[in-house]
């Protein structure tokens, strides 16, 4: 939820601002602004809707800007909407920020400094700590005094970047919540949500922690506890390439991802195969472990629910999935000896972090699953397993679903084997499929031909459902996911054996269904419910396994894919599902990248 860009340094500040916000775009769209120096003078331009607004207003204005420092932002509006007056930089006196979060206390906050003369001309929270480190600075006289006095003073989630009209040579940086990260370059510095914004220009960052402060100027820079004790920090090599950020000849990034899966996934499990000997490296210890928990949102959360079935069908053991803004304010039980499993491509969830601070203060330990290292989840959980997918740009999440699937297939084996559920030929048998999974990607993409006409055929219709079962279902969930955040039709997915339970009452020639029905061992009762909602009028858009004639024959649109065991079936059937949404988004005109009024990163409640 909004990307943040300070730099400092001897570049054109304007492209580098740019061109971060241009990789940060993901996390928000609603409006962008920057505010950079030109000859000691700081100079603002804002415009409402997608950077291209407010590159074509700058390049319109015929600004140039000579440094040597500005900041940038592109918003995902919370509170006040998307408009020019609500968009960032938020300035107060000579003080000029760019703020990533929600302060809580705004209003208490805002009434103090009413009380004191200060004018407000937007309506977002962010303008009050604008003045109020104005308020402080005019007392202290020195920007980084000031930001220590009002820290104390903010409640609730932020990533502020600060800049003085006084003082060019100088950023001043602080965070509680979402991410804010330094990159170091030769003789510059770079303030950043992510390390896409940087990466072209250096792999060296710093990740600040909580309630830290950092101070950049040209002579270098430092970082500070709340309470103003200096910090020495770690620098960190990013491996992530600035190519991996571009989108390589594909039309979106989304479509570039879905594609990238074949590869993705094979990264994936490439650090846990002990090739040698054909086994799954040893992962964790499962000694104390007598359930699992797992936490997440969106689209992790659906992996989550995929996780449940293979921790209690493989490994034997109790496992819950909960949305995570529902389990922290929940008063969870968590019963000793559960382990909590959170899933998160970027590590930054609000709520995924708030239900593990939250499991955590009851004493249970936390694995997660993640994309991104040195995230805010990969920092707080006891043991992290990779995704290892490389940077996922789409706002729609697609290949860290797969990552996701394939670790959690990894762990549910690694459980089994410890609780000798898993013989020698079995986690073969395991591990030789799930080494077959990427050429079976590749099969699958290469219909994209024909998941395209299904979406096109797909066009007419108004609503849709998803019908899956055991793990089809969550797959039927995320296929739903993805059509309503892409196209903006309904679609709902629902496990097969629940339509007679409500749903059938919904089905209309404007209703699409589409169900999931590979072989296995559910196959016949899946096929039953496909014939109830045929014999009720639906169109049926059906994915089953290679050249399935009976499917076929009950299908208005056929989709296959490879034949493989039940725990695959998810990963391959997936795919199919994305890409329709994707299609169907683009023939519908919508910008599948930037789904209005979503972002990829929520790391607000
Ligand atoms: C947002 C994104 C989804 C994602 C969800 C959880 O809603 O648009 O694609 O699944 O957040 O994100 P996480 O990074 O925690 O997996």
């Amino acid at each position: 939820m909004c990307g943040i860009v300070g730099y400092l340094g001897s570049r054109d500040p304007k492209d580098i601002i740019i061109e971060g916000l241009s990789k940060l775009e993901y996390r928000g769209y609603d409006s962008a602004g920057v505010a950079i120096f030109n000859e000691n003078q700081l100079v603002r331009v804002r415009a409402e809707g997608k950077l291209s607004q407010l590159k074509q207003k700058i390049q319109d204005l015929n600004l140039t800007f000579t440094g040597p420092s500005g900041i940038g932002h592109t918003r995902w509006a919370t509170h006040g909407r998307p408009s020019e007056h609500n968009a960032h930089p938020h300035s107060s006196g000579p003080i000029m920020l760019v703020h990533n979060g929600i302060i809580e206390n705004y209003l208490e906050l805002k009434k103090e400094l009413m009380g004191k003369g200060y004018q407000f001309e937007s309506d977002t929270d962010s303008e009050v700590v604008a003045h109020l480190i104005n308020d402080r600075w005019k007392q202290y006289g020195n920007l980084l005094t000031a930001i220590k006095k009002v820290l104390p003073e903010l409640k609730g989630a932020f990533s502020i970047v600060v800049l003085n009209q006084e003082n060019p040579n100088e950023l001043v940086a602080f965070k509680d919540g979402p991410p804010l990260i330094l990159g170091l370059g030769q003789n510059e510095y770079f303030l950043v949500s992510d390390v896409a914004a940087s990466l072209a220009y250096t792999s060296r960052y710093i990740y600040l922690d909580d309630r830290e402060i950092v101070r950049v100027t040209p002579e270098g820079y430092a970082v500070f506890s709340e309470s103003g004790v200096r910090l020495s920090k770690t620098v960190t090599e990013v491996a992530w390439s600035a190519d991996q950020v571009e989108k390589r000849g594909f039309r979106h990034y989304m479509l570039k991802e879905i594609y990238e899966q074949a590869r993705s996934v094979a990264h994936c499990l490439e650090p846990f195969l002990d090739r040698e000997q054909f086994r799954l490296k040893p992962m964790m210890e499962w000694s104390s472990v007598e359930g699992v928990h797992i936490v997440a949102c969106g689209t992790s959360f659906y992996a989550g629910i995929y996780g449940q079935y293979l921790m209690e069908i493989l490994g034997g053991i109790p496992c819950r999935v909960d949305v995570a803004s529902e389990f922290r304010y929940r008063d969870p039980v968590l019963s000793p000896g559960t382990l909590v499993l959170a899933i998160s491509q970027s590590g930054e969830t609000a709520d995924t972090l708030g239900a593990v601070r939250l499991a955590k203060a009851q004493g249970s330990p936390v694995v997660s699953i993640c994309n991104v290292k040195q995230s805010s989840l990969d920092r707080e959980s006891d043991v992290t397993f990779y995704m290892n997918c490389g940077p996922e740009i789409g706002v729609a999440s697609t290949k860290a679903f797969t990552a996701t699937l394939v670790l959690l297939n990894l762990l549910a084996m690694d459980l089994a084997r410890y609780r000798k559920r898993l013989n020698a030929d079995l986690e073969f048998q395991m591990l030789r499929r799930l080494l077959e999974l990427p050429s079976q990607i590749e099969v699958v993409l290469a219909y994209d031909k024909y998941f395209q006409d299904a979406a096109d055929a797909l066009k007419r219709y108004r609503g849709f459902l998803f019908l899956g079962r055991h793990v089809l279902y969550p797959i039927a969930m995320e296929g739903a996911l993805k059509l309503k955040e892409l196209s903006y039709l309904h679609a709902e997915g629902y496990p097969a054996g629940e339509m007679k339970h409500g749903p059938l009452a919904l089905i209309d020639e404007q209703m699409a269904v589409v169900v999931l029905a590979p072989q296995d061992d559910l196959y016949e009762k899946t096929l039953s419910n496909l014939q109830e909602v045929k014999a009720r009028g639906a169109k049926v858009i059906a994915v089953g396994t290679l050249e399935d004639e009976q499917l076929k024959s009950l299908s208005d649109r056929y989709l296959s894919i490879p034949k493989v065991p039940w725990n695959i079936n998810p990963i391959l059937a997936v795919i199919p599902l994305q890409l329709m949404a994707y299609h169907l988004a683009c023939s519908l005109g919508h910008d599948v990248d930037q789904p209005r009024n979503l972002a990829k990163s929520v790391t607000v409640e």
